[in-house]
């Protein structure tokens, strides 16, 4: 048994663009033999220009997407081998949000239906009140006041639905938090609180994080070992402050020296 949660090796991914009856059909290659592991406890951040493939990357890990070779396993099983039940209890416990706080959310249901929903999919609760109290504490967790228990998205700000998204995605008490861009639609005052309550969510709630950024601003503050991105390719690996302090790609030198930047587009 490796000390891995997560192993991805030598995965491949592309997408037909183009399909044509009398010569071969086009594709793009997104992902090329990517590799690495994450480590219990440990934030993995991943950084890159926007198109690089880093939602890709996320989407297929969750099975969001097919892969076309290489192997992902989840502890130290290949997740292509899992039953119904093993792939359901996969996908409960590695959670994602996304950069979209407001369009992930359903804008029909209240915010308390939609951070209780995981518990339906997954029975977790039975009875209507230790789900509600579920509910009440994971919005205390992160920072959501219990009056907006029954209110709809659009009366809340871009970093309250974020919240929502957050607390959504703890409820079920997942290993592993794939956040990608959690913050990039952000306005820069309600970035760092919400990069200051998934470090804080991270060390209370012994979460494991893979942690998605075109901003390389972002992502040192919050991970432990960085992989840099490039047309699908990694191109770069190490601890953050080795990538930082000493960049050994050209393509993660002009990166670094990019920050600080005047656009915050993903
Ligand atoms: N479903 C898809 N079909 C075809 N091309 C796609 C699809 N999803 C993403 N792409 C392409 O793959 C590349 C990587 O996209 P993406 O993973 O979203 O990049 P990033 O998240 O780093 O900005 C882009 O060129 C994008 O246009
Ligand atoms: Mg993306």
């Amino acid at each position: 048994m490796s000390h891995y949660l997560l192993e991805v090796k030598d995965l491949n991914c592309r997408f037909e663009i183009e399909r044509n009856l009398f010569s071969k059909n086009k594709y793009l290659h997104v992902l090329k033999n990517i590799n690495f592991n994450l480590k219990k406890g440990s934030t993995l951040g991943i950084v890159g220009e926007s198109g690089c493939g880093k939602s890709t990357l996320c989407r297929t890990i969750l099975s969001l997407n097919n892969k076309e070779t290489g192997n992902i396993k989840w502890f130290s099983k290949d997740i292509d081998q899992f039953s119904n039940k093993e792939f359901k209890n996969f996908r409960q416990k590695v959670q994602i949000i996304f950069q979209d706080p407001y369009g992930s959310l359903n804008p029909r249901m209240t915010i308390g239906n939609i951070i209780s929903e995981p518990l339906e999919i997954y029975k977790k609760e039975n009875d209507k009140k230790s789900k509600t109290l579920k509910v009440l504490d994971v919005m205390e967790k992160v920072g959501l006041s219990d009056l907006l228990f029954n209110r709809f998205p659009h009366e809340l700000s871009g970093g309250q639905c974020q919240r929502v998204g957050i607390a959504r995605s703890i409820i079920n008490e997942p290993d592993v938090l794939i956040c990608d861009e959690p913050v990039s639609s952000l306005d820069l005052s309600v970035q760092s609180q919400i990069l200051d309550l998934l470090k804080s969510l991270k060390n209370k709630l012994n979460i494991t994080m893979v942690f998605v950024s075109h901003d390389l601003a972002v992502v040192k503050s919050i991970s432990d070992e960085v992989m840099v991105l490039k047309q699908g390719e990694i191109v770069e690996k190490s601890s953050a402050e080795q990538v930082f302090n000493n960049p050994k790609d050209e393509y993660t030198k002009k990166l670094i020296s990019s920050v600080p930047r005047i656009n915050n587009i993903g």
